[in-house]
C-alpha cells in the first residue's frame, strides 16, 4: 500500500489560538487530520456505495450491516474535522478535497453480489485502518495526547469493523493474514 506512506497537501493556513501547543506542532497535526479526513471521508461514501448497490440472497443483512459501518464513520468525520479547527487549521472537508487526497482506491463499480462487496470493502477498510494506525503513531510522536486518542478510538472501531466483514468471508483464509502469502 504504498499511497498509505503519501504525505498531506503542504499548503496550511492556522490561526492564532490561546491553545497551548505551538505553531510549529499545530501544522503537521492539521496535515495528518486533514489526511485522515479525506481518507475517512472517502471511506464513508464507499461503505455508503456498498449499502446502496449489493445484491443477492442476504441483501437484507449486508444492506443494514454497511449501514451501521456507514454510521461509525460519519461520526468520525466530524470529529476529525473538529480536530483540525480545535488546532487552529482549516479543516479541507468537501467531497471534491477528499476525492482528492484520499489514499484509498476508488470503489469499484462492478461490483453486485455480497461476496464482492464484503471483499471490497474489507480491502479498502484494510488499507483505511492502516492509515489509521500509522496516524496514531505520527500524532504520538507530535505529542499530541488528544488527537492521538482520537485515531486510537477510529482505530480500534476499524478493526472492529473489518472482523465484522472479514467474519463472512472467513473460510476464504482461515488462518494468518491475507496479505502474508507465505502463511496460507
Ligand atoms: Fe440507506
Amino acid at each position: 500500500m504504498d499511497k498509505a506512506t503519501q504525505t498531506a497537501p503542504a499548503k496550511i493556513r492556522t490561526f492564532r489560538s490561546r491553545i497551548d501547543i505551538p505553531t510549529t506542532t499545530r501544522i503537521p497535526l492539521v496535515e495528518l487530520l486533514n489526511q485522515q479526513l479525506a481518507n475517512t471521508l472517502d471511506f464513508y461514501t464507499q461503505v455508503k456505495q456498498a449499502h446502496w448497490n449489493v445484491k443477492g440472497s442476504q441483501f437484507i443483512m449486508l444492506h443494514e450491516l454497511f449501514d451501521k459501518v456507514a454510521e461509525a464513520v460519519f461520526e468520525y468525520i466530524d470529529e476529525i474535522a473538529e480536530r483540525a479547527a480545535a488546532l487552529g487549521g482549516v479543516a479541507m472537508g468537501t467531497v471534491r478535497m477528499a476525492a482528492q487526497n484520499s489514499m484509498l482506491e476508488e470503489y469499484p463499480v462492478s461490483a453486485v453480489t455480497g461476496e464482492e462487496h464484503l471483499n471490497a470493502l474489507a480491502e479498502r477498510l484494510a488499507d483505511y485502518a492502516a492509515s489509521v494506525r500509522d496516524a496514531i503513531e505520527k500524532a504520538d510522536d507530535l505529542g499530541d495526547a488528544d488527537t492521538t486518542d482520537l485515531f486510537t478510538d477510529v482505530s480500534r472501531d476499524m478493526d472492529k469493523y473489518l472482523w465484522f466483514l472479514e467474519a463472512h468471508l472467513q473460510d476464504q483464509f482461515p488462518e494468518g493474514n491475507k496479505k502474508d502469502s507465505s502463511k496460507e
